[in-house]
């Protein structure tokens, strides 16, 4: 189930609100400038869709948000729990970073665990299949795999070249509860 859990960022155990309505997720990153909304697929998608496939099937979504958002490219990615690099591809991005273009992930089957570090808080965002998250440039997050990787997403970008992690240095996704453990 989709789920957002915010936290102050220096008491990991003590949430000040845990959401699963799509509705009251949606309001509480809006009010911070994170979109969040539910989708769903415009064709029926088969378990073993293509990329293409994919991308035509939530063709109209991805032209609505690239129109919004300057978006150029789309992609697709795909993990499954036996990939035999996901330890190392799990820790890529689990500490605390930021990226000079959005990050913008729809999960078309599976699920990750999205950490943003805004104004003194710690929004932690499960993600599950037709949630799309969009979280702006420059924006201090780390993203969570799980020990057994599962997800298929659509990425968007401006220029791929630009998503590149620019580490904080801050140790603090260790604080906070993994996804997935
Ligand atoms: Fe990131």
């Amino acid at each position: 189930m989709s789920r957002l859990t915010i936290y102050p960022d220096d008491a990991p155990h003590a949430p000040l609100v845990s959401a699963t309505d799509p509705r009251e997720i949606s309001a509480e990153l809006a009010a911070v400038g994170v979109g969040f909304e539910r989708w769903q697929a415009g064709a029926a998608l088969a378990a073993d869709a293509s990329q293409n496939d994919i991308l035509v099937a939530y063709a109209h979504d991805i032209d609505r948000l690239r129109q919004q958002g300057g978006y150029v490219t789309a992609d697709v990615v795909s993990l499954k729990p036996d990939h035999p690099d996901r330890a190392t591809l799990r820790l890529k991005f689990l500490d605390e970073h930021t990226h000079s273009e959005d990050e913008v992930r729809f999960f078309v089957e599976g699920s990750g665990a999205f950490y943003l570090h805004l104004q003194q808080r710690v929004y932690q965002i499960t993600c599950e299949r037709g949630d799309l998250l969009r979280v702006p440039a420059n924006t201090c997050h780390w993203f969570d795999m799980g020990p057994a990787p599962h997800f298929t997403a659509i990425r968007l970008f401006i220029d791929p070249a630009g998503w590149v992690g620019h580490f904080t240095g801050d140790k603090i996704a260790n604080e906070f509860p993994r996804h997935g453990e």
